[in-house]
């Protein structure tokens, strides 16, 4: 064989913003305030009661709409009263149909409703979780995917969502790191761009696009603790270098709405805070979409300790608030639609402030072409034939492959060779509903392909695989519960751990390599799933060391939503796959890079640390005035490190194996020196060294070394994912298995 090795020159430029507040006062591109709609709005404003504006504000959940019934159900009766701005949550072209008729059939001015849905990492066609998609570092793919989402769910009915999320965090605790880019600011702003123009692409007049909704602001991500829904307290300087370039990306890239954080802000709920919700957001930044609540965002204002019902609906109002998601529920006595009317005769709020927010809504209808068509988004043909297709598939397939992160490959174990006998064990093996992840709606969780189907797909008849459970998910039935639910259970084995991990063991010895299939449930992860231990349940654990005491060459294919601290495994285990959450066709794109068909290309985009006491542990931090002073990370007496363990993690950010190797050289600046607004171009040669095509994510970070506040010691300022191929006369190592 013959190799020519294959060079390609990256060259990325930066602009180098050195001044403090490197968002929000730089780069400040403010959307047009112009409204083309608004005589229109204006016209219907004009005939509106008080009560049908104040329903245009309140966005109930689907409530109890089913189709057939809609007629007769509560949620039915308000919005033939013109209590309902908008649903969501509910899902198939017939019933939103249905729903919209009545309320532009029965309600007396026939204002058209608007549909949401958390449509986060895809439709039915599920791409990998949006932590996993961020491992891609391909922006035109993952903004393909926001315009393939946008595609499905506008074929259903659906013409807003929910996303993107591009909450910043750096605690692995936190359930909704899963949800969202990782740690990173710059590279959370590219995809917080992307992802909005994918599903708005810039015209939301087309039948296939929908209005997007960046979440949740603000610093969500950043709870202590890392508990869910917990307090954010944070400088102004952190916020705006570290957390809020997301937000005001997709602001910049004309993302129609906001979605306001559960969480507080200066000891301000964001749902109440008129600093961040219209001071910044609107006035700095030039946001003119509309602002929704977040699940009962105005009611848990009460429990927060900012008033009574009447307080906080006027609170979120006059911070910048124009709709309440799920204040209609039962439950909930703060909400808009319960208590706005008696807040205006109190004088607590005045109607100028209502017309604004209503005006608002009612421009983002006009926005969708509602007012023209509210029938727009109907179309039950496009339902049958645009959703879940073969080429949607495919396409899903593709993107997990490419999120995938090989975090380790001890003496090139993998590629896998497509012959002989291999053992597939573990929990995660054969489970269809857990490929999906976290907040898949409209997912089809039992379509989506687990790895013993992609395998046997894949390998055909040329190799032999068994199967074996191996144990359950955890030792712990409770905890087992609450992290298999809202359908996705991996049932609960009867046999005992021991028969467990003896039929594990009895295919392992059979076979010529074993692949473990554990991790985390798609449950683990997501809203309301903090953690305090970031290892693999322990059932699990164990079973991975029995199956590395056979001496059998064993390959973990993780499951994840969050980083992990998994020392133990990275010691003992030749070859970790990370596949996240990958989506509708987990098993086929698994195996695709488990036998090299696929290059592995993915990159983290959040830190791996050795143990949960590290955490928080982002690549991105300060220097200190006692930083260690030796390369080795070997400990200190009176520097800034532990006792007990490095200060460095287990796998840094950027961090991801391939296949084959690269090698950097000739890295050159255009310029030595700069003014603090220039711009500098860094180019190097990258050369594919090794035996197979791969893809490569070349990353720029600069140093701000002397400042007059201090900077991080390192950060990203551009990427860009490259493909090198090798020249070949001769067969290709990729026809070797
Ligand atoms: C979540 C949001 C989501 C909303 C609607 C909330 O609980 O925090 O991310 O969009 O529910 O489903």
């Amino acid at each position: 064989m013959l190799k020519l090795s294959t060079k390609i020159k990256s060259i990325l430029a930066v602009v180098v913003l050195m001044s403090i507040l490197s968002c929000g006062i730089n780069n400040n591109k403010k959307p047009s305030n112009d409204n083309p709609f608004e005589s229109q709005v204006d016209s219907i404003l004009g005939l509106m009661t008080l009560e049908e504006k104040i329903g245009q504000l309140n966005l109930p959940v689907s409530g109890d709409i089913t189709t057939g019934q809609a007629q007769s159900s509560d949620v039915a009766k308000k919005i033939e009263e013109g209590k309902v701005g908008g649903l969501f949550n509910i899902k198939s072209v017939v019933k939103i149909k249905e729903v919209q008729k009545i309320a532009v059939e029965k309600s007396r001015l026939g204002i058209p409703l608007i549909f949401g849905m958390d449509v986060i990492h895809g439709y039915e066609t599920t791409f990998p979780i949006p932590l996993g998609l961020s491992a891609s570092w391909d922006m035109d793919m993952i903004k393909k995917t926001a315009q393939m989402a946008a595609q499905e769910a506008t074929a259903d009915g659906i013409n807003w969502t929910f996303s993107p999320m591009v909450d910043i965090s750096r605690d692995p605790r936190w359930g909704r790191v899963s949800e969202g880019s990782g740690e990173d600011s710059y590279l959370g702003a590219r995809i917080a761009e992307a992802m909005v123009n994918g599903y708005q692409q810039g015209d939301l007049t087309k039948t296939h696009t929908m209005m997007s909704c960046v979440k949740h602001f603000a610093l969500y991500g950043a709870p202590e603790a890392g508990r869910d829904y917990n307090t954010v307290d944070m400088s102004r300087i952190r916020m705006y270098n570290e957390y809020l370039y997301p937000y005001k990306a997709a602001v910049d890239a004309g993302v129609g709405s906001v979605m306001a954080s559960f969480n507080e802000i200066d000891g301000v709920p964001a749902t109440g805070n008129k600093w961040l919700l219209t001071d910044l957001l609107r006035d700095d930044w030039g946001f003119n979409g509309f602002v929704v609540t977040d699940y009962t965002g105005i009611h848990e204002m009460i429990a927060h300790g900012m008033g009574d019902k009447y307080d906080v609906a006027s609170l979120a109002l006059k911070a910048g608030v124009d709709m309440d998601m799920a204040g209609d529920s039962p439950d909930v006595n703060a909400a808009f639609v319960k208590v706005l009317k008696e807040d205006l005769d109190k004088g607590k709020v005045g109607i100028n402030e209502i017309d604004t927010a209503v005006k608002r809504i009612l421009t983002a209808k006009y926005q969708l072409g509602l007012f023209e068509d509210p029938y727009k988004y109907c179309d039950e043909n496009r339902s049958k034939t645009e959703i879940f297709t073969t080429e949607n598939k495919g396409f899903a397939r593709k993107v997990a492959s490419e999120s995938m992160v090989l975090l380790k490959n001890e003496d090139n174990i993998l590629p896998l060779k497509k012959s002989g006998t291999i053992a597939l064990v573990g929990p995660l093996a054969n489970s269809a509903v857990n490929m999906a992840g976290t907040w898949s709606v409209a997912t089809k969780q039992e379509k989506s392909n687990p790895l013993l189907e992609g395998l046997k797909t894949v390998v055909g008849d040329k190799a032999n695989i068994l199967y074996a459970k191996g144990s359950n998910v955890d030792y712990d039935e409770e905890f087992e519960k609450r992290v298999t639910m809202f359908g996705k259970d991996i049932p609960r084995d009867d046999r005992t751990d021991k028969q467990l991990l003896g039929e594990a063991l009895a295919i392992a010895k059979k076979s010529d390599v074993i692949v473990a299939a554990i991790g985390e449930t798609a449950e683990l992860s997501g809203e309301s799933s903090s953690v305090t231990s970031l290892q693999i349940p322990q059932a699990q654990k164990d079973l991975l060391n029995a199956l590395f005491a056979t001496g059998k060459p064993v390959v973990l294919v993780l499951f994840t939503g969050r980083p992990l601290a998994i020392v133990d495994e990275n010691e003992n285990v030749p070859a970790i796959l990370n596949v996240w959450f990958p989506g509708s066709e987990a098993g086929l794109a698994i195996s695709d890079v488990l036998f090299g068909d696929v290059n592995p290309s993915g990159k983290l985009t959040a830190t791996f640390p050795m143990n949960v006491g590290q955490v928080p542990i982002f690549y991105n931090h300060k220097n200190t005035g006692r930083p260690l002073g030796n390369k080795e990370g070997k400990f200190q007496k009176f520097k800034s490190n532990y006792l007990d363990v490095r200060n460095e993690p287990l796998y840094p950010f950027g961090y991801g194996l391939s296949y084959t190797t690269f090698d950097y050289s000739n890295l050159t600046l255009d310029k030595s020196s700069i003014n603090l607004d220039g711009e500098i171009s860094a180019s190097i040669d990258v050369t594919n060294s090794g035996d197979y095509d791969g893809k490569e994510v070349v990353q720029l970070y600069i140093r701000d070394v002397v400042g007059s506040v201090t900077r991080p010691v390192k950060e990203l300022k551009g990427f860009e994912k490259i493909m090198i191929c090798l020249l070949y006369t001769s067969p290709s190592p990729r026809d070797r298995g």
